[in-house]
C-alpha cells in the first residue's frame, strides 16, 4: 500500500518534470512557480538527489539584479496559463513575473542537504545557493519592510500563494477596478470556476499588476505605491524559519557573516511576529499595514506561523486551535475557520486543506512536541490522497479533490509523509 501510494506519486512527479523544472500541473500551471519547485524538490530528491537540486538551482538562475526571486518563470510559451509574460513585461530575457512568492527554499535546501545521500554534491550546491538566497532575504527587508519593523509585507495576494483567502478581503477592498484592461481568465477553463477565485478578485490582482508594471517593476517603489501592504504571519515565519535554517547552514559552509545576518534578520522577525498573536482566535493573525491595523481573519495563516520556532504557550495554543477545527471539519487542516461566516469549502483558499500547508505545520507542531497533532495531520493528509488522488486542494468537510490534478506538490508531500511513517515504523 506504501510502496503503492509512493510509486504513484513519482510518476506524477516525472509526468510534471520538464527537464530542469517542474509544473506544479499540465495546463492550468504551465510554468515554473517559485515555492511549487522548492517544496517538489524535497519530493524529488527521493528519486533523483541531484534533479533535486537543479530544481532549485533553475528558480534561482532567473533570481532578478536586485536579490528578488520572482513567482513565476515562463520557461517556454504556452497561452494556456493567464495572465502570461506579454501581460507581466518585466522586460527579462527569459521572462519572469515581477512579484515573489512564500521564501520556503532556505528551509528546502537545508532539509536536501541535511538528508543528503551524496554529500559532495551537496556541499557543491548548497555553497553555490547559500548567498543567492540571503540576497533574496535581503531584499524582502529591504524592499518589504522599509521601516524596518522586522516583518514584511505582501503586496499582491499571489505572493502570500493564499490567493483568495479570507485575510485580504478588506485590503482588496482598498484596490480599485476601473481601468483594468480586458482580459479572459484561463484558469476557469481548466478547473471548476466554482472552485477559484471570483471574476472581481482577479479583476483587483490585475489592477496591481497593471500598477506595479507602470512603476517599471521597480521595487524601491513598489511597497509605498501599493495600496496593498499585508503582513501575512504565514509568510513571515517562512522566512524566518528559512533565515534561520540559513543561518546553520552558512556556518556549516563556512559563511560566518551570513550566517550572522540571518541570524539577526530571524531574530528580529521572531520578536516582531509576537505582535500578531490574537488571545481571542488561539492564533496569529495578519496586519493590514496600509491602515495600521490587525485583521480580524482566523486563518491558515495564523496557524501556519507555527512552522518557525514561537513561544511554547502559543504552540499549545495552536494544537489547541487544531483540535477545535478537527470537531468542525472531517479533515486538517482547513485554510479558514469552519465556523466563520466567510468559509467557503470548496473555494481555493477560502476552506479547502492544502498538502503543503500541512507539512509545515506538522513540521512546526513536531519542533514544538505536539506529537499527537502531527499524526491526526499526516493520517488525515494520506486519507485525502487515498480518497481523492493527488489534487491540488481538498474539501475539508467531505475531502472533495479540488482543482488541477496529478499536482506535483501533493505528490511531492506525499513522498515526504510517507517516507516519515517508514521510517517511524
Ligand atoms: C494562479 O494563477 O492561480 C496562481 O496562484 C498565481 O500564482
Amino acid at each position: 500500500m506504501t510502496y503503492a501510494l509512493i510509486e504513484q506519486a513519482k510518476d506524477v512527479l516525472r509526468h510534471n518534470d520538464r527537464g530542469t523544472y517542474t509544473v506544479p500541473t499540465d495546463g492550468l500551471y504551465p510554468f515554473q512557480w517559485n515555492w511549487d519547485s522548492c517544496l517538489s524538490a524535497l519530493g524529488l530528491s527521493h528519486l533523483d538527489e541531484a534533479r533535486a537540486w537543479t530544481e532549485i538551482d533553475t528558480l534561482f538562475a532567473h533570481q532578478w539584479d536586485d536579490g528578488m526571486v520572482p513567482h513565476i518563470i515562463f520557461h517556454t510559451p504556452n497561452d494556456s496559463y493567464f495572465p502570461g509574460a506579454d501581460v507581466w513585461r518585466t522586460g527579462r530575457d527569459v521572462p519572469t513575473t515581477g512579484i515573489t512568492q512564500p521564501p520556503v527554499a532556505g528551509f528546502c535546501v537545508k532539509r536536501l542537504f541535511d538528508r543528503c545521500q551524496d554529500r559532495d554534491l551537496a556541499r557543491a550546491r548548497a555553497r553555490a545557493l547559500v548567498p543567492q538566497i540571503h540576497a533574496w532575504h535581503e531584499w524582502f527587508f529591504r524592499c518589504r519592510d522599509p521601516r524596518g519593523t522586522g516583518l514584511v509585507a505582501i503586496l499582491h495576494p499571489w505572493e502570500s500563494g493564499r490567493d483568495n483567502s479570507v485575510d485580504w478581503d478588506a485590503a482588496l477592498d482598498r484596490v480599485p477596478t476601473e481601468g483594468v484592461e480586458p482580459f479572459v481568465r484561463r484558469d476557469t477553463q481548466h478547473a471548476n470556476p466554482a472552485h477559484r477565485p471570483t471574476q472581481k478578485q482577479y479583476e483587483q490582482f490585475m489592477w496591481l499588476v497593471q500598477h506595479f508594471r507602470d512603476l517599471g517593476w521597480d521595487n524601491s517603489k513598489l511597497h509605498d505605491a501599493s495600496p496593498f501592504q499585508v503582513v501575512d504571519p504565514g509568510f513571515n515565519a517562512i522566512l524566518i524559519r528559512s533565515c534561520s535554517d540559513l543561518a546553520d547552514l552558512a556556518q556549516e559552509l563556512g559563511e560566518t557573516e551570513i550566517a550572522q545576518k540571518s541570524r539577526d534578520f530571524a531574530a528580529r522577525g521572531a520578536a516582531a511576529l509576537d505582535g500578531l498573536w490574537s488571545a481571542e482566535h488561539g492564533q496569529y493573525v495578519c496586519f493590514d499595514r496600509a491602515v495600521g491595523e490587525l485583521v480580524d481573519s482566523p486563518s491558515i495563516g495564523g496557524i501556519l506561523a507555527a512552522f518557525t520556532d514561537i513561544p511554547p504557550q502559543n504552540a499549545l495554543a495552536i494544537a489547541a486551535r487544531i483540535n477545535l477545527l478537527a470537531k468542525e471539519a472531517k479533515f486538517m487542516v482547513p485554510s479558514h475557520a469552519p465556523k466563520a461566516a466567510e468559509f467557503d469549502p470548496l473555494r481555493y483558499w477560502r476552506g479547502p486543506v492544502w498538502l503543503i500547508v500541512n507539512y509545515m505545520i506538522a513540521d512546526g507542531m513536531e519542533r514544538a512536541g505536539q506529537h499527537e497533532i502531527v499524526e491526526r495531520i499526516v493520517s488525515d493528509s494520506l486519507r485525502l490522497i487515498e480518497l481523492g488522488g493527488f489534487a491540488e486542494y481538498y474539501g475539508p468537510l467531505d475531502g472533495e479533490p479540488c482543482g488541477g490534478d496529478r499536482f506535483t506538490w501533493t505528490a511531492a508531500i506525499v513522498i515526504e509523509f510517507l517516507t516519515r511513517q517508514k521510517a517511524l515504523a
